[in-house]
């Protein structure tokens, strides 16, 4: 067989048939692999008439099938698979060739996959790709990392399947090693955190508005033609109508509240404590997947303790105060993800530009929002923005919100409805745009019980009191 494909793809689950047929869709010919021959014969089903589709569950034929230097994309499970199908890849590769990871892999994984092909000569990118088996199949956002050059070779593919916003592909080169996963992994965190924002207005105005599905559609969905517009409340209003096919009623009542996680988001988590960035709006959205899922005990607990009766309120003022609190908190969750990026990059050696991540975010991917447009034209303005509550750009959406997000979380503690999001979201507002914090106090507490000491607003220098005395 001719060294013909310019593309291949190992891993022909519903996101590798996705991705390999919209490879296919923008001219190149693609190759795919995977150990079950009814992937295989799927995807030639699908993409053969075409003649740009190939599949074999052979690797050395697969590898065979591709051009010089060889672009192999693995879109197989996170974890030790990708070491499996990187050994079993590599007696067949050649100098130069090049390996993208495009799962959600850890990227220390990454980091380590990438030094130990460095040596072998193959070039290796961890490549966040994000947007689900839709984006994969029309324009997935894609968050490449790794070695510039051998990028040029995967750019013209990645650039034409890519989701557009305003035209523009939504990928572009990150940076070094596992940058690409890096970005992906802290949009995941991002979108753990709108995600519990979502849900926790959905709550609010069910309980404290008396909200029916079709209200809560139609409140979504209007707010989706406006600045809250996003991937996630337009999913949002489209589920609210969905109908039960298995019985009466609408779907969403009927769904169980235990969220699960594969891991991105407690990830985000875990690296912002070792980084020292507070993210407290994403850590909150892990901690309420981990309490939905003690559902036994929750219904044990809830049967021990009164809550208070729920005073409700307007409809229409609900909503308005619904709308500027959860755009109060998209912003914050944004900036805490995107501070949390702007000081890896410093601490991995990432290099990232800013400006071009709120870009390729803008399309294709799960936190798609209006929002990005301005968060771009933020760090566009100035890529070393340490917090997008310092951009003069944000001041004015924030002025106009925090007060009903204020409301809204007090009313929300009184009547017993669980806002954890939003309330972390205020406080560490709050916090930030605090010139001054009671922490001295603590300085003061770790010096008297511990000789830690502690540094003074009035002189320079390091000091210590004798407490006691
Ligand atoms: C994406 C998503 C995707 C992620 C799912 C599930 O960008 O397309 O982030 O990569 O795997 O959203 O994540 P959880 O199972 O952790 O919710």
């Amino acid at each position: 067989m001719e060294n013909m494909y310019d593309f291949g793809l190992v891993g022909l689950g519903v996101m590798g048939r996705n991705f390999i047929l919209n490879v296919a869709d923008n001219g190149f010919k693609a190759f795919g692999n995977d150990v079950d021959p009814i992937k295989v014969n799927a995807l030639i089903e699908e993409g053969g008439d075409t003649n740009r589709v190939n599949a074999s569950t052979d690797l050395k034929t697969f590898v065979d099938s591709l051009s010089s230097p060889r672009k192999i994309m693995l879109l197989v499970p996170a974890g030790k698979v990708v070491d499996i199908v990187i050994e079993n890849l590599l007696p067949f590769l050649n100098h130069n060739d090049i390996i993208i990871d495009g799962g959600n892999s850890f990227f220390t994984d990454t980091d380590r996959r990438e030094a130990y092909l460095q040596e072998k000569g193959i070039h290796f990118f961890g490549s966040g790709v994000s947007g689900g088996a839709k984006g994969a199949r029309l324009g997935p956002s894609i968050m490449p990392g790794g070695n510039r050059e051998a990028y040029q070779h995967v750019r013209p593919i990645f650039e034409a399947v890519a989701a557009k916003a305003h035209g523009e592909p939504c990928v572009a080169y990150l940076g070094p090693k596992s940058a690409g996963n890096y970005v992906k992994m802290v949009h995941n965190g991002i979108e753990y955190g709108l995600m519990q924002l979502t849900s926790e207005i959905y709550d609010l105005l069910k309980k404290g508005g008396e909200y029916s599905n079709e209200l809560l559609h139609q409140t979504y969905a209007k707010w989706n033609s406006g600045r809250l517009q996003s991937f996630l409340v337009q999913i949002t209003a489209e589920i609210f109508e969905q109908k039960d096919e298995l019985g009466e009623g609408d779907l969403i009542d009927k769904i169980l509240d235990k969220a699960k996680q594969k891991g991105t988001g407690k990830w985000t988590s875990q690296n912002a404590m070792d980084l020292g960035i507070p993210i407290p709006s994403i850590d909150i959205a892990v901690s309420m997947r981990e309490i939905s899922a003690l559902k036994e005990e929750r219904v044990r607990a809830d049967a021990l303790y009164n809550r208070p009766d729920i005073t409700t309120m307007n409809k229409a003022k609900l909503g308005t105060l619904a709308e500027k609190a959860l755009f109060f908190s998209f912003i914050v969750t944004y900036a805490q993800g995107l501070h949390q990026l702007s000081d890896a990059s410093k601490e991995y050696g990432y290099d990232l530009n800013m400006a071009e991540i709120a870009k390729i975010w803008r399309a294709g991917c799960i936190i798609r929002a209006g929002l990005l447009g301005d968060i771009m034209q933020a760090f566009q303005e100035d890529n070393d923005l340490p917090n997008l509550l310092l951009s003069p750009r944000f001041v004015e959406k924030i002025q106009d919100t925090i007060e009903a997000a204020r409301e809204l979380v007090s009313y929300a503690a009184q009547n017993g409805i669980v806002v954890p999001g939003l309330s972390n979201s205020l406080t560490y507002f709050d916090a930030y745009t605090s010139a001054r914090l009671p922490l001295n106090l603590i300085q003061a507490q770790r010096d008297y019980f511990g000789s830690h000491t502690y540094e003074r607003l009035d002189r320079e220098g390091i000091f210590h009191t004798e407490w006691e005395e």
